[in-house]
């Protein structure tokens, strides 16, 4: 039997651009629209719990409005040929939706609520129904606190950040979709791929990616970027 190669993709916000949903970092990006201090740090959320869970109310019902894009489902065909791992900063469920079998998120879940004094564990997260997705003030967890989305905010620790670096420390070929590598210990998964695995990088704009590594650049939006990588790969052969 012939091993698949082993293909892993990182994906940040660009790989859903095209699902209409706004990147964070580009000019009219989330972080522009909403401060990120009010809508994503545990302080935020002490000071104005309502605010912050109407943020993600809405992000939500605006993810149910939305599908998965060509890109999302140029990777589900990678599977066909390639052991493909998706990591992903993002928080919505494209990926799953077009059919990726394997997702890691590193940065939560949009669709999933959790206690806010353990947001980490397990046993408090659960999915939201799609007929009421939401949580409100005075809704609580198993262990009595509020619930909370279920999203890594700015200065929490992220952790499935050691699942994600074991996954690149195997890579054949890494990929990153769609990220401005600006926010760690995601970024700092490049600094993972060993030494003889091939880069691709895929998005419109230039990316500082902090590293000297050999990267093959396709300046191009996630869903031509994909088609790109598939017949570059096709070309380039599963074997070698
Ligand atoms: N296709 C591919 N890439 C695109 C597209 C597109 N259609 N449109 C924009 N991009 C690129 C931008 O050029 C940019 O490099 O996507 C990148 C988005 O960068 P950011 O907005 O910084 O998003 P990301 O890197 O995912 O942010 C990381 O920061 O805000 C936190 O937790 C949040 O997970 C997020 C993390």
């Amino acid at each position: 039997m012939i091993m698949k190669k082993h293909l892993v993709v990182l994906t940040g916000a660009g790989m859903s651009a095209e699902s209409g949903f706004s990147t964070f970092r580009d000019a009219g990006g989330l972080w522009d629209r909403y401060p990120v201090e009010k809508v994503a740090t545990p302080e935020g959320f002490e000071e104005d719990p309502n605010l912050v869970l109407g943020f993600y109310r809405n992000l939500r019902n605006r993810l149910y409005a939305a599908a998965p894009n060509a890109g999302h489902l140029g990777l589900v065909e990678l599977e066909k040929d390639f052991d493909v791992d998706i990591i992903t900063q993002n928080v919505d469920n494209f990926h799953e939706r077009a059919g990726s079998r394997k997702v890691l998120h590193l940065h939560g879940e949009l669709t999933k609520i959790c206690s806010s004094r353990s947001p980490d564990d397990p046993k408090m997260i659960r999915e939201l129904p799609p007929d009421a997705p939401y949580a409100k003030v005075g809704d609580l967890a198993p262990d009595g606190s509020q619930l909370r989305p279920f999203i890594v905010w700015f200065g929490e620790a992220v952790p499935e950040i050691e699942k994600a670096a074991s996954i690149v420390r195997s890579a054949d070929i890494f990929v990153v979709i769609g990220s401005s590598l600006n926010v760690y210990p995601a970024a700092g998964l490049l600094g993972e791929v060993p030494k003889n695995a091939k880069i691709y990088l895929i998005d419109p704009k230039p990316v500082d990616t902090h590293t000297r590594l050999p990267i093959t650049v396709f300046r191009e939006k996630a869903s031509s970027g994909v088609r790109r990588l598939i017949e570059t790969l096709r070309t380039a052969g599963t074997s070698d």
